[in-house]
This record gives C-alpha cells, sequence and structure tokens, in this order.
C-alpha cells in the first residue's frame, strides 16, 4: 500500500482510525469539551496565521533539526501525552514509543496510560518524557516519579490545567468506563472492529496500569476525566515541592496566562508547556496559540512547547513563528496507530517533516530560526 497516495494527511489517518476503532473509544480521544468551540478555535486560530511566500530565492534543502532542553532533535515535534493510548489501539503505547525513538523525537507517557514506565522501557531509547497528574499523596508521586526515572524516562512534564473533570459530553454519551463496563452497543461495536477487538484481548483487558498500583482498588470509574481517579489538587507550593526533588528536566504544560509563566520560571522550572488540553477542559478560553506570543514575551529565554489544535506541518512552523521551541502533537499520532498500527508513527513523521520542507520552501526558509521574520504582516 503506498502510504503516501493514500493517506496524505492526518484527516486521511483519522478517517481511517475512526472506521477501525470502536466507535466508544474513538470518542475519548477524537472529543473536546462543551460545544468544542475551543477545540476548533485552537485550528482555526492557527489556521489564521500566514507567512510571505518568496521568490528567486535559489536551491532549497531546509533543516529541520533543532536543541532542546540540552538534547538534539532531528525534527521539532513530538508524541504528546494522551490518557488511555493502549485502549485506542492495541499496543498503543509501545507501538508510539518505538515509533518515536525510531525516529529520534520525544514520546511522552501519560501518567493515565494502560502501561507501567517499566513496560516500556525497552521502547523509548533516549525520548522518554514522562507526564504526571500530581496524587495528593507525596509518597506516592515520589515513588511515581523514581519508577519513571529507572525506567529511562529523562524529562518530567506536570500538568497543572485540569482543576476537576470537565464534561466531555461526547465522551458521556459514549459510555467509556475503565476497566470498560460493556452493553450491548458495544459489544456490536467490538464484533464490527474484529482487528481491534482481538488485538486488545491479546494485549489484556486496558486498564490504567499505573495508577492502579497505588490504587489497588480503583473501581470502574467514568473517563470524562481518566486523571481525577489519583490527581490531587495541585497548588503552586507543589510545584516548588516537586522542583526540589526531580533533578532532570522539569516542564509545566497547560499554561496559557503570561503570568503564570513569569511564576514558573520563578519557581526553577526548565520549560513552559503552552497548551489548553487541546479544549479537552474549557470551551470558553483563547485558542491555545492566541496566547503564545504573550507568553514567549513574558519569559523570552525560557524554553516553550505548544500543543493544541496543530493538523499539520504549516502549524507547527507557525507555533514555532510565534515563539514556541518545539511542538507536540497528541490525536494525530494516534489516529496514525489507529489507522496503520505500527507503520502509523513514521507515517505521521514523514507527513509532518514533508510538509514542512514544502511550505519552508515556499516563504524561503532554510532552518527553523527566525521564521517570526517572515510572518504576513499586512500594513496598517
Ligand atoms: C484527557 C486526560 C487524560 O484529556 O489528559 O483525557
Amino acid at each position: 500500500m503506498d502510504l503516501d497516495t493514500r493517506f496524505p494527511a492526518i484527516s486521511d489517518l483519522r478517517a481511517r482510525a475512526k472506521r477501525r476503532i470502536p466507535h466508544f473509544v474513538f470518542e475519548y480521544l477524537d472529543s473536546a469539551t462543551g460545544r468544542e468551540d475551543q477545540h476548533r478555535r485552537n485550528q482555526s486560530a492557527l489556521a489564521d496565521i500566514k507567512f510571505w511566500p518568496s521568490i528567486l530565492d535559489g536551491e532549497h534543502v531546509a533543516d529541520l533539526s533543532t536543541t532542546f532542553l540540552g538534547r538534539e532533535y532531528p525534527l521539532p515535534f513530538g508524541c504528546a501525552p494522551v490518557g488511555m493510548s493502549g485502549i485506542m489501539w492495541p499496543g498503543a503505547e509501545k507501538l508510539l514509543a518505538k515509533g518515536c525513538s525510531t525516529v529520534g523525537i520525544p514520546y511522552c507517557m501519560s501518567t493515565v496510560a494502560t502501561v507501567v514506565p517499566e513496560t516500556l522501557a525497552p521502547f523509548i531509547g533516549d525520548q522518554g518524557w514522562f507526564q504526571l497528574y500530581m496524587p495528593k499523596d507525596k509518597e506516592i508521586r515520589s515513588d511515581m516519579v523514581r519508577r519513571a526515572k529507572e525506567a529511562g524516562f529523562h524529562s518530567l512534564i506536570l500538568t497543572v490545567d485540569v482543576p476537576s473533570e470537565s464534561r466531555r459530553e461526547r465522551q458521556r454519551r459514549a459510555n467509556l468506563t475503565i476497566p470498560p463496563k460493556v452493553n450491548a452497543a458495544m459489544v456490536w461495536s467490538m464484533m464490527t472492529h474484529p482487528e481491534w477487538t482481538i488485538g486488545t484481548l491479546k494485549e489484556g483487558i486496558p486498564s490504567l496500569k499505573f495508577c492502579e498500583d497505588y490504587a489497588k482498588d480503583m473501581e470502574a470509574t467514568s473517563v470524562a476525566h481518566a486523571g481525577h481517579v489519583i490527581r490531587g489538587n495541585p497548588t503552586w507550593d507543589d510545584i516548588a515541592w516537586m522542583r526540589e526533588k526531580w533533578e532532570g528536566p522539569l516542564l509545566v504544560k497547560g499554561i496559557q496566562k503570561p503570568e503564570d509563566a513569569i511564576r514558573l520560571m520563578g519557581l526553577g522550572v526548565d520549560a513552559i508547556w503552552v497548551s489548553n488540553h487541546s479544549g479537552r477542559q474549557f470551551d470558553g478560553g483563547p485558542a491555545s496559540i492566541e496566547c503564545l506570543a504573550d507568553i514567549r514575551a513574558a519569559v523570552p529565554d525560557a524554553p516553550i512547547v505548544f500543543d493544541s489544535g496543530v493538523t499539520g506541518g504549516l502549524d507547527i512552523l507557525r507555533a514555532l513563528a510565534l515563539g514556541a521551541d518545539f511542538v507536540m502533537l497528541g490525536r494525530a499520532f494516534h489516529y496514525a496507530v489507529g489507522a496503520l498500527g505500527a507503520k502509523g508513527p513514521e507515517h505521521l513523521v514523514q507527513i509532518l517533516e514533508k510538509d514542512m520542507r514544502s511550505c519552508m520552501a515556499q516563504i524561503g526558509a532554510r532552518d527553523l530560526k527566525g521564521l517570526s521574520e517572515r510572518l504576513f504582516r499586512p500594513a496598517p
């Protein structure tokens, strides 16, 4: 199968994943909260950012490599943490970790993955980032990060934009719980998606294995927000506490306000991750990309990661032009494994890389520096 002809865009991967994944599972991945206005805004605000085209600029071979937090990467993007990844496609976490490490880009495991960090140790290479929903219990959180570190995850991401569950109406309608409480509609859905079902049975019924190690009597829980199972309600003091504890790179994810970025950098975190949880938490805030330039201006020297709304290589360039140093994609990587299994991650990387290269030639950029000067700013 010629992947480039059949699946030239992320939207093609999404369409195939939607056919191959049972509806109640796909809804978890694909949905946002409320009317999904913010999710749409994330995408449309990115689409509104334009560059000046360039002409008569000679040959173009772009260098897409970058350095981020002291590590070199061939490409400026990676796989964002996604809860219950392994329920989207059998063995998804392993496939994604392996795919990313083969290319040499980061893979970020979620606290609420369906595997424990040790399971991913053989697959992550030097590319493991670990995302933590900080549990209330300090012994539990210490033990979680110890295990992640020993399994080879070198960077710790604290997600701070989940003060409580969001409603996520589509997920409620789909009624996915973990472990799944199977009803007739789900049985039908599983029967009509045999590849997913057989693969899932082989991998073992998915559950939040890492969390279960600490909350053994965890009951079947609505996944309106899987993280709430063991999550505490962290405060600024908890960031300071974790900064003391964790010696490696510490990133804080879910930042939208410049003053929060300033305060976090003051606490000694290593990088700011601008994100609105891809519209999954709150429908009434700004698009993630609308927050980026002001945060860049507020913390000019801070390394910045961006996510939420990225649908192709051009969007990656847009985020870099507005001040990001690195861009992460969650849904897209999961559409890719849902559509193509083990071949998915590398194919997605190719889509993004080719898209970036072709757009960079159009705007005359030979590397990732100076993209902001290429932004289209019509005369006032
Ligand atoms: C979500 C959590 C798990 O967005 O991050 O579903």
